[in-house]
């Protein structure tokens, strides 16, 4: 197979009208690009994703709304990610690809990674977690399974697009380090460690800047600080000013518009010659994406049943146990009641552009009957009630308990109807509709004993919390899901899942609370870095279950926690003899009777004497580590950090920064759940730039390492020189005269001329603009 090399595109390039070039620019249609013919350059097609392929029937006439081919779903990323590993998702990716291969699809629309700043944005099915390290980390791996069958994926939706509420429309206005640490980390990792061929970016303006006209996203700090290469197109309808787009760096609009915007950019070329190097740039990295899936063509078919098989092992990796109090693994020998219309149409993904046509949908009716399981089903609630279905209601909840009675145990399924989570609208609040509440709460109440499995694409308050034996977290667990519930509730399968993100109490303790979706034009993040259980943390709030949070069947002990230092220096861009790393060891043992996995999770605190005047959260995730161990077994589980692991993103020196000080490693099986801690010092020559001048506090100068000195100096003088008399110094104690001072400007001291005398104060000065000089 011909393969084009970098200098076969640009000469390529050269070749091209500038008509030909700007036509490059946009798709032919929903889901095509467009080919030059005159030159032989093919066309190449994408497909909506990501946990499945939604390939269109009729793509060339195609609204993009028409019915999809059939494929296999897999579990929506709400619950991969719960699996907390990136074997796994590397394995979907490579399942992914190879299907794309046998369909001649060049690239899939996803991994979505939006931080799920609110549970209630309609798309946090589709999306990863509320913490940017773990949607980084599992985003790249499944990138890289994809990539790796010459296939590429979208990377979306770049950036802070984390509402549906006039998504095309809203600016989110958010401050730099918010956007650094949590809304732009995510895809900075998964850019770094997996180079995307393209990445979509998102609808939303930032900061009142449309998203794909942001040369401070787009140019600055995607491709010159995180040095991406490849192709950054339109998320679908995303473009408000193509012009402006394309010398931002937006190579790519989707759909086509016939070419209007085309002729548009051509107009602007022939009169500003800047944009023909943009329009050249683009065209090579849009090329060079196209060539990249040409060149590594792979035709072929792929074994339904293999994925469909494949896609029920991510279920089983990914499914939360979240209450166990003995109900569990469940016994099939007795009877048991089965309820809940979800046992039999289970709600397995969520709706929009992700929805795939699923090619063979397994319900937990059909397993357990096929398994031979003694039980009996009931309805118990309609899904979708409506007005005058009250009594209809009634008589379900009436029937099941009766049932359930009989039989003394029940597993139900429970949770949301599609109608309340869907791409391009978000919820209004966290509850489940009243007719299931209702129903698992009269169960309960009437002495049954319940486990409640849950189809849900994001938290949801259960009132019924206490009340029941066992819950289990299914999110949308794809078309396998009714087999892998069935496997995980048997004990086939030991649950290993933890939560991607907190369920909360009450909406009211959400974050975002004060500022989702509440206003037409923009959303303020005002709640700053504190997402998830950053802000659950701080606050130190009682949560429904915690961030990290999965049980299993079997029970796991922590030990030996051992660092190789206790000390790790900033070394710079230069790494000096692995001085600027350390690593972390502790071994896990599996103390229950049945193999299982653990996700041994590592936090960093800065909360010690390092948070100075910077606002840092209690723990921050900073590795993972998913380990099998049968019983009695122990493993050896090590983690190496390096300065990053320790920083926070310092505005004023355009970079991260960790400050000297002690830090502590954390590590444990949930955020709340630590089981060994030790602390390590990190220690920076890099000191925070200081503009000195008449409003600089002495605080600011005693914290800074190059005017310490002097004003500690100062200071002794001047407390020394103070001829108080004893009642005078009961009053006003010296400490408090420090305290005082450290908000006191240098302007100030001038000021309190009483204790500072003219001649101190222009010393000071000098001495102290001298050090700005060295
Ligand atoms: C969605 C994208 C999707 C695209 C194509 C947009 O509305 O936001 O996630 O890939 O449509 O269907």
């Amino acid at each position: 197979m011909a393969t084009h090399s970098d200098s076969d595109i640009r000469s390529l390039i050269k070749s091209m009208t500038l008509e030909e070039k700007c036509s490059l620019l946009s798709g032919e249609d929903f889901w095509h690009t467009k080919a030059v013919a005159r030159l032989g350059i093919p066309a190449v097609m994408v497909s909506d994703g990501p946990h499945g392929l939604r390939k269109q029937d009729t793509a060339h006439e195609g609204t993009g709304i028409n019915d999809s081919i059939k494929a296999v779903c897999f579990p929506a990323a709400c619950a991969t990610t719960s699996s907390f590993d990136r074997d796994l998702l590397q394995r979907l990716g490579e399942t992914l690809g190879d299907e794309c291969q046998a369909e001649d699809v060049s690239t899939i629309l996803g991994p979505a990674i939006n931080i799920k700043r609110s549970p209630l944005c309609g798309r946090n099915f589709e999306y990863m977690s509320e913490d940017p390290y773990l949607a980084g980390e599992l985003a790249a791996a499944y990138i890289n399974g994809v990539q790796s069958k010459g296939v590429g994926v979208s990377l979306k939706h770049f950036a802070l697009n984390n509402q549906e509420y006039r998504r095309l429309t809203c600016s989110s206005n958010c401050d730099e380090r918010t956007m650094r640490e949590i809304y732009l980390a995510a895809f900075e990792r998964a850019v770094k460690k997996s180079q995307p061929r393209t990445i979509m970016h998102s609808y939303n303006l930032i900061n009142g800047t449309y998203a794909g006209e942001s040369r401070w996203l787009l140019r600055r700090v995607l491709r010159k600080e995180w040095g991406y290469k490849g192709v950054v197109m339109s998320d679908w309808g995303a473009v408000n000013n193509r012009v402006a787009g394309v010398m931002a760096g937006g190579d790519l609009e989707m759909p086509g518009t016939d070419g209007v915007n085309d002729r548009k950019v051509l107009k602007a070329a022939r009169k500003n010659k800047k944009l023909h190097k943009r329009i050249d740039e683009s065209c090579f990295r849009i090329l060079r994406w196209v060539y990249d899936f040409l060149d590594n063509r792979q035709e072929g078919s792929f074994d339904f049943e293999k994925h469909h098989a494949i896609a029920r092992q991510m279920e089983e990796e990914s499914i939360v146990l979240l209450k166990n109090d003995g109900m569990l693994p469940l016994n099939t020998q007795e009877q048991f009641a089965l309820i809940g219309e979800f046992a039999k149409k289970p709600r397995f993904q969520g709706g929009g552009s992700s929805h795939i046509n699923a090619i063979e949908v397994t319900s937990a009716f059909d397993a357990f009957q096929k398994a031979g399981a003694s039980f009996v089903y009931e309805q118990g609630y309609l899904t979708e009630e409506t007005d005058g279905d009250e009594q209809k209601s009634e008589e379900l909840l009436a029937a099941a308990v009766a049932a359930a009675k009989k039989c003394g145990r029940a597993v139900v399924f429970a949770g949301l109807p599609d109608s309340f989570e869907s791409e391009g609208y978000d919820r209004k609040h966290l509850d489940m509709p009243e007719n299931q509440n209702k129903l698992i709460a009269a169960l309960a109440d009437a002495g049954v004993q319940v486990t409640v499995v849950m189809h849900n694409g994001s938290p949801v308050v259960m009132p019924w919390r206490d009340k029941v034996s066992a819950i289990v977290e299914a999110y949308l667990g794809g078309e396998a899901v009714g087999e892998a519930v069935m496997n995980v509730l048997t004990g086939t399968v030991n649950p290993s899942g933890k939560l991607p993100e907190t369920f909360p109490l009450r909406l009211e303790d959400t974050p975002s609370y004060l500022n989702f979706a509440n206003d037409k034009n923009s959303c303020e993040y005002s709640e700053g870095i504190y997402v998830g259980y950053r802000w659950y943390d701080a606050r130190k709030m009682d949560v429904e279950y915690p961030f990290g949070f999965g049980l299993s069947y079997t029970t796991f002990e922590y030990s030996d926690l051992e660092l190789n230092s206790d000390c790790l220096t900033d070394c710079g861009k230069k790494s000096k003899k692995g001085k600027d790393r350390i690593t972390a060891s502790i071994t896990v043992t599996n103390t229950g009777k049945v193999e299982g996995k653990e996700v041994v999770q590592l936090y960093v605190s800065a909360r010690a004497d390092t948070a100075h005047d910077i606002s840092r959260p209690e723990r921050e995730l900073k590795g993972f580590q998913k380990v099998s161990l049968k019983p009695g077994e122990s493993v050896r589980v090590s983690f190496t950090l390096g300065k990053r692991s320790f920083a926070y993103y310092e505005t004023a020196l355009g970079d991260w920064y960790a400050p000297s000080g002690t830090y502590e490693i954390q590590i444990g099986s949930s955020s709340r759940d630590i089981r060994a801690c030790a602390p390590v010092t990190f220690k920076t020559k890099l000191s925070l730039p200081l503009d000195i001048g008449p409003n600089t506090t002495l605080g600011d100068l005693i914290a800074n390492k190059r005017t310490r000195k002097i004003i500690k100096a100062f200071l002794k003088k001047v407390l020394q020189k103070r001829e108080a008399g004893a009642a005078e110094k009961e009053a006003i104690s010296d400490e408090m005269i420090e305290q005082t001072f450290d908000a006191t400007p240098l302007r100030g001291l001038y000021m309190m001329g009483a204790h500072v005398k003219k001649k101190l104060y222009r010393r000071l000065i000098e001495d102290l603009l001298e050090t700005e000089e060295k």
